[in-house]
């Protein structure tokens, strides 16, 4: 069956404050999804929320991957259904290292008793980590501990390509990225376009989305997806900015923290 990936009317809130005011989305395999809005609209935390990420709590709507409802499952279940997510902040994790951490993460994946051997492992983590360009000692290092920025978005695509996940959402992964490691990331993103797979990348530079072509744009503002459209909307948010959406549909103005 083509993955098919449904979000319906969803609600979040943060310590009481709610950010998400009901998101519909729907992304079909095969197709990549953009999400541009200013800052503090609350695009991470629909990421977060997707992911179970305990601080946000939905109030309202579901979110499913092939029928299959995913805000009833924990974390690791979550990932078992096929939802990939590269946060905006990857966290370091000290003690653990990168490859160890991306053995167990494919394993977590699979039954027991058909866990991946390590020769194939270390076979498939070395081809994919010289298809972006990684320095072969990062497979060494602790989890994200001491990357720069950049190195940690690399090595979120990394998990990504070797986790096979049916729904990628990208967290601004274009932030911190020079203009080469850009191309990097935007070929491994685009190497794994597949019928089989959607894609939602949330970012707020139209410039990720010269190396990536979305099939839809959607603005988020204040909560709410506002408007869509192909990917000469970005174009046009790039070149005039957000204000025109705002007297387009009446937004007023929320005094609302940047994020
Ligand atoms: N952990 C948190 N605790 C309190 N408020 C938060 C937290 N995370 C996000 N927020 C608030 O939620 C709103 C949306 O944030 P976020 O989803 O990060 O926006 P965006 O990713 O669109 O920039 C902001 O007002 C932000 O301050
Ligand atoms: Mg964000």
């Amino acid at each position: 069956m083509a993955t098919h990936f449904v979000i319906d009317g969803l609600k979040a809130e943060i310590e009481g404050k709610e950010i998400l005011k009901g998101i519909n989305l729907e992304i079909k395999g095969g197709e990549i999804h953009a999400i541009m809005g200013p800052n503090g609209t609350g695009k991470s935390t629909l990421a977060s929320a997707l992911m179970g990420h305990p601080k946000y709590e939905v109030t309202a709507g579901s979110a499913s991957i092939d029928g299959e409802d995913l805000l009833e499952m924990e974390v690791d279940e979550r990932a078992r259904a096929g939802l990939f997510l590269a946060m905006q902040y990857p966290s370091e994790i000290p003690g653990v290292t990168n490859s160890d951490f991306l053995r167990s993460a494919i394993n977590s994946r699979r039954e027991e008793g058909s866990e991946i051997s390590l020769i194939k492992f270390i076979r498939q983590m070395e081809g994919k980590m010289k298809e972006l360009e990684m320095n072969p000692e990062f497979a060494h290092r602790y989890l994200n501990e001491g990357f720069s920025g950049g190195e940690k978005k690399r090595n979120e695509i990394l998990q990504m390509m070797l986790l096979d996940p049916k729904i990628v959402v990208l967290d601004e992964i274009d932030s911190g990225l020079d203009i080469d490691a850009l191309r990097i990331v935007a070929n491994g993103v685009n190497a794994m376009r597949s019928e089989e797979r959607g894609f939602l990348i949330i970012t707020h530079y139209q410039r990720l989305l010269d190396y990536i072509t979305p099939d839809f744009v959607h603005v988020m503002m204040q909560g709410r997806i506002v408007k869509s459209g192909g990917p000469e909307l970005a174009q046009r948010l790039e070149n005039e900015g957000y204000d025109w959406v705002k007297e387009e549909l009446g937004i007023v103005d929320e005094t609302v923290g940047q994020a």
